[in-house]
């Protein structure tokens, strides 16, 4: 049977080790602390373990599922427990940011070696796997890896996306970031606004107005999709916002009204007085002494 070692029992390595266990792959998941994840593990008939590989062990394909900044430790120890052999063997990282080079302990060893990095937010490990059916997970891979990495994102139920080496992947990560986690975080903040008038309701009415807003952005691009005061050049209903605002809300919403005032600058749905008179009235909020009289 197959043997395939994940590495980092969090949201994105317990999701993974369940893809190769379904597919009826041997799978050892190491971390480095005790846990919960080492019951979960066993229940999925996955081989938790801690610390060090057995000494005979020998994975075809590794998976890297720990922190950016853990990557290049983590290989570079790996690469020093385990046996050197004749058979082809796949090493992969899922960071969006890092590229090849902390995976060089492996391509020195003769393993294909690569970045594959899902465009799936990661919860639990069942919801996951489900969302990663039919996602694109980008592939970034070393001489002779690209067969072995698209086999391991179909396996995982992903679309196999190649990417240019030669993007910054600063701002690819950062493009992923903005649609994930900073659309996350706003909603969460929309949420806590409209629990005063929904109670109970206000996750799913901030989330369906958004789920409206996103399906805008499918149809005609963002700059089309945006409404709201800052297009339509509404000073006053922003200066109202800011004041129904305590002193830390206030400099959050003056930051993110930035890219929407830029979007709707280029959309040219917004002139350049109404543009200024936003940037006033932001400039305005954020000096200390505000026009609400609070400390920003
Ligand atoms: N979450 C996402 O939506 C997502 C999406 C695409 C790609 N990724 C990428 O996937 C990777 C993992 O992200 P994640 O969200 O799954 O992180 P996570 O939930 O924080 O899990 C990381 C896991 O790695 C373990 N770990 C750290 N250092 C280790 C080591 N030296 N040996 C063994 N285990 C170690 C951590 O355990 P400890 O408790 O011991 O620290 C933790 O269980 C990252 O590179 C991330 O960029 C994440």
């Amino acid at each position: 049977m197959r043997l395939t070692l994940v590495v980092g029992p969090g949201r994105v390595g317990r999701t993974l080790a369940l893809a190769h266990a379904r597919a009826g792959e041997e799978v050892l998941l190491l971390g480095r602390r005790a846990g919960s994840w080492k019951n979960w593990a066993r229940r999925s008939g996955i081989q938790p373990l801690r610390g060090r590989l057995p000494a005979d062990a020998a994975p075809a394909c590794i998976l890297l599922a720990v922190p950016e900044s853990g990557i290049s430790a983590v290989a570079a120890r790996l690469a020093g427990e385990l046996t050197p052999s004749r058979r082809v063997r796949f090493a992969a990282h899922m960071s969006g940011l890092a590229g090849l080079g902390p995976l060089g302990p492996f391509g020195r060893l003769g393993f294909r070696i690569a970045a594959l990095h899902p465009l799936v937010p990661f919860g639990s490990p069942i919801a996951s796997l489900k969302a990663l059916q039919g996602a694109p997970v980008t592939v970034l891979a070393g001489p002779g890896a690209a067969r072995a990495s698209a086999r391991v994102v179909r396996l995982w139920g992903g679309r196999p996306w190649p990417l240019d080496p030669c993007i910054d992947r600063r701002r690819y990560h950062l493009g992923l970031v903005l649609a994930a986690n900073h659309l996350t975080a706003l909603l969460g903040w929309s949420e806590e606004l409209l629990r005063p008038a929904f109670g109970d309701h206000a996750r799913e009415m901030a989330a369906r107005l958004a789920g409206e807003a996103l399906e805008g952005i499918r149809r005609a691009g963002a700059a089309e999709a945006l409404t709201g005061p800052v297009v339509r050049g509404e000073a006053a209903v922003l200066e109202a916002h800011f004041r129904s605002l305590r002193p830390d809300e206030r400099r959050r919403y003056a930051a993110w009204i930035e890219p929407v005032l830029d979007l709707a600058r280029r959309s040219g749905r917004l002139s350049a007085g109404k543009a200024r008179e936003i940037e006033n009235l932001m400039e305005a909020w954020r000096r200390p002494a505000s026009p609400g009289g609070g400390e920003l």
